[in-house]
């Protein structure tokens, strides 16, 4: 397995590009299924989810290709409808696949995600989403057994609450169902805007693209997906709050500042100088941060895959700042491990109260998940003395060379093996 070692204090200066959005690429990924033919998908990073899901359809039928951040799925050869459990456990968002493969194959048998390291995550909205166009599902020895014997029919469904991965899975499934759908409280995240607009493109018939009401007008078949990711919100995010923690001056590139609202009034209430210009944002932190009260929300809410990170800027904020998560029952895994660095927080059900501390001290800890292993990185950049962050294979999956891209801005981190 892989570790970071990261030795600190270091401020960050320097330049950084931002890839593409894993959680863009992934559904668009799903959404080749719904053609027979060549889907190209372009600014696709680099990352083990992309990896995972290029593996899963070729489980599938499909052959992937990727060179340098083009991704080509060729779907003339899916004929398979199984995601197994081994590549599913690993990867949650292996069940968009079940949509697609409904409306176009009439069948999918997709092994149920497990839970993950903050609660239970269920899946309820994607099977009743799909029951609503006339999909029947049954469970069968921890699988989703879905099958429309005949083709999927337009309904009517309203999500409670709003779920980012039901809203494209239920999305793709209208689009080739015979007749007219309403979808109510979809998501409104960039991603899923995205998704429908590269639907669109395909030949699908959706309406209310980024607003909570989306109707769509089946069609009968969509040419291939062509469509290129936009950047990655969180990795920015992430950047950004680096900087917070750490203090320096770094320009952010290739970014879509316009999705980054909620993450930056939040790191500017703190004290960070902040400027936009085009698809560069400069950040600027000379210092201490002021202490600041954060509520996860969804889209265009401050997104609850930040709120690792910025509780590691809270930790080391000149007073009291406030966490609160609304997104998922238990989503503070990495608060344990903040801990370590001599972060004084306490939990009060879903919110983190953080009593800044002026300097954190490295320490060996732990990656949980993908976005708490980030915030302990963030942490051991600004902490005084070693830092060793292990299983940072949670990283790879959401993040393209993190450690390349914080040496490059002055961090002195490495990876190694253990
Ligand atoms: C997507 O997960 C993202 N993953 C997550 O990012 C992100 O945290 C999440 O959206 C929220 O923004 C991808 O895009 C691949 P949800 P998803 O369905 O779709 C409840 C990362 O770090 N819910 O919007 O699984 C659920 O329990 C990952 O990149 C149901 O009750 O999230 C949660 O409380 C982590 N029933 C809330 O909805 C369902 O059927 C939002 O979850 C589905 C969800």
């Amino acid at each position: 397995m892989d570790r970071f070692i990261i030795e600190g204090p270091t401020r960050l200066e320097g330049d950084v590009e931002i890839g593409g959005a894993k959680n863009a690429v992934l559904p668009l990924m799903a959404a080749a299924l719904l053609t027979r033919g060549e889907s190209v998908i372009e600014n696709v990073p680099d990352l083990q989810d992309v990896r995972s899901f290029s593996l899963l359809l070729e489980t599938l039928g499909a052959t992937c290709r990727r060179e340098d951040h083009v991704l080509t799925i060729d779907t003339r050869g899916v004929t398979a409808s199984e995601a197994p459990y081994e590549l599913v456990r690993k990867m949650r968002a292996s069940i968009y696949v079940l949509g697609p493969l409904l409306a176009a194959h009439g069948a999918a048998r997709v092994s149920l995600p497990g839970g993950c390291a903050w609660g239970p995550r269920p899946v309820n909205l994607h099977l009743e989403g799909l029951a609503a166009l006339g999909a029947e599902l049954a469970l069968d020895q921890g699988y989703i057994e879905a099958t429309s014997t005949k083709r999927l029919r337009g309904g009517r469904f309203r999500f409670e609450p709003s779920s980012v991965g039901a809203t494209a899975n239920v999305l793709m499934a209208a689009v080739l169902a015979a007749g007219e759908s309403d979808l109510e409280n979809c998501a409104c995240e960039p991603e899923i805007s995205q998704l429908a607009t590269a639907l669109v493109e395909a030949g699908a018939r959706i309406d209310g693209i980024g607003t909570p009401q989306m109707h769509v007008r089946g069609v009968d078949s969509l040419d291939p997906i062509h469509h290129r990711a936009m950047a990655d919100r969180i990795e920015a995010g992430t950047f950004l709050t680096a900087v917070a923690v750490a203090g320096g001056h770094v320009r952010i590139r290739r970014c879509e500042p316009d999705h980054l609202e909620a993450i930056v009034s939040v790191l500017q209430a703190m004290g960070c100088e902040i400027d936009t210009a085009g698809d560069t944002l400069t950040i600027e932190v000379d210092r201490r941060l002021q202490p600041v009260e954060v509520v996860t929300r969804s889209y265009p809410g401050f997104p609850t895959d930040m709120q690792a990170q910025v509780m590691a800027a809270c930790a080391v904020a000149d007073g009291t700042s406030f966490v609160t998560e609304t997104i998922y029952l238990d989503r503070f895994t990495h608060v344990a491990e903040l801990r370590r660095f001599g972060a004084d927080l306490r939990l009060d059900g879903s919110t983190a109260i953080v009593f800044g501390t002026e300097q954190l001290q490295g320490a060996p800890v732990m990656a949980t998940d993908l976005r708490a292993s980030a915030a302990l990185v963030l942490a051991g950049i600004a902490a005084e003395g070693t830092t060793q962050v292990n299983r940072v294979y949670h990283i790879d999956r959401g993040y393209e060379r993190i450690e390349t891209k914080l040496q490059a801005l002055g961090a002195r981190i490495h990876r190694e093996q253990y």
